[in-house]
């Protein structure tokens, strides 16, 4: 077959080390073939599933499960993040050495509520003694308490219950502080904030192996879009204000923030129009990141080497696989698309089960025409 790609960028394909794919246990959400569709729509071909699944991914017979169907499917890698605590309850510690043997790639209490600090700080240790590492979702309880929007104008003028910012600063903080002293890696799940930012800054600088991750909605959107979308605007942590975007941007253009990661949280449409107290936080993500990273390559923010970089070899780097590679004798696993066609975001392009994004309507710059995946065309524009 000749693939035209006039105009086109080729790419190392993308890799994802955040994703909920609800598999097992609300596959009415997503499930490993629907979300593996959405991913090589948008470039990826490595997925890392979270661990906040019915039952939770604290076994290794369910992390199998992961690998074994991901690989049936054969869209794409489709990899495991093991669960940190016993189903996700924040006081038991998983068997990490079993999880890591059964293809857990690094181990997340994603979602759940928060642990104490003396957990963190063991499982921090035995995961880093073991050479894989945890990462956190970092937001405290006790200072979000029932928020569903960031506090700031827009909470106040819609009168939603509000969401400071130093429930995520404060326990990105502390975890920075137990990575400095233990001297064992933590990865921060979704940076929102220009505090956090700055922790973080601060932590690399004192040595502390600490890397970062922000999503393209919290790069691109801001808390405004609860003005237009309601709770389709709400994901956690919540969208933020123009001057953390603007922090977020420069933090991915300096190295501060390592790397991209999708957080793709689907959810069914009758429950994204629930009260705003009982919506599930989470918007999807797999199809936009390009369109997003590609808009900051237009503003200067960065260039399309370091795009390329943050979608793709340092995530790949992170978890510890091969970066794709494109070279003879290796099956091709790239990435083709056109950096500067224009597309609208409409539910049927939307390859996941669930459609709830603030994107929908919007037009976007960049568009994957090609996904290769073990040598094979595995999506095609
Ligand atoms: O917005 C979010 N959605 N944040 C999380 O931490 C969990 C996720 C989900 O599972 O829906
Ligand atoms: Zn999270
Ligand atoms: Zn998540």
């Amino acid at each position: 077959e000749i693939i035209d790609a006039t105009n086109c960028i080729v790419s190392p394909s993308f890799v994802d080390i955040h994703v909920h794919f609800r598999d097992p246990g609300q596959t009415y959400k997503e499930d490993l073939y629907t979300g593996s569709l959405s991913a090589v729509a948008g470039g990826y071909t490595t997925v890392v599933c979270m661990p906040n699944t019915i039952p939770a991914l604290d076994e290794p017979s369910l992390v199998r499960y992961i690998v074994e169907k991901g690989e049936e499917i054969g869209l794409c890698r489709v990899l495991p993040a093991a669960a940190i605590t016993k189903g996700r309850e924040g006081k038991k510690l998983t068997e990490m050495s079993l999880l890591k043997e059964a293809g857990a790639v690094y181990f997340t209490d994603d979602g759940a509520p928060v642990m104490d600090a003396h957990v963190m700080r063991k499982a921090m240790e035995f995961a880093g003694s073991i050479g894989s590492f945890v990462a956190d979702h970092c937001e405290d309880l006790n200072l979000s308490q029932d928020g569903v929007a960031h506090e700031g104008e827009i909470s106040a003028a819609l009168g939603l219950p509000p969401l400071p910012p130093e429930a995520e600063d404060t326990m990105v903080a502390r975890d920075c502080v137990l990575s400095l002293h233990t001297g064992m890696p933590v990865h921060i799940c979704h940076v929102s904030t220009k505090v956090a930012v700055e922790v973080i800054t601060w932590a690399k600088a004192m040595g502390a192996p600490v890397t970062a991750e922000v999503t393209p909605h919290h790069l691109y959107l801001t808390d405004e879009e609860w003005l237009d979308f309601d709770c389709k605007a709400k994901v956690s942590p919540p969208l933020r204000e123009h001057e953390d975007i603007e922090a977020l941007r420069w933090a991915l253009a300096s190295g501060i923030i390592d790397f991209v990661a999708t957080d793709h949280a689907p959810h069914a449409h009758q429950e994204k129009m629930l009260e705003h107290q009982h919506c599930p936080p989470g918007m999807i993500g797999l199809q936009f990141s390009l369109p997003i990273i590609l808009e900051l390559v237009r503003k200067d923010y960065f260039d399309i080497f370091r795009a390329i970089e943050v979608l793709s070899t340092k995530p790949a780097e992170r978890i510890g696989i091969d970066p794709p590679q494109i070279k003879e004798g290796v099956k091709a696993e790239l990435t083709v698309f056109d950096p500067t066609e224009s597309w609208e975001v409409t539910e049927e392009v939307i390859k996941s089960k669930s459609k709830n994004t603030p994107l929908i309507g919007r037009k976007l710059i960049g568009k994957v025409k090609y996904t290769f995946y073990n040598g094979k065309i595995v999506f095609k524009d």
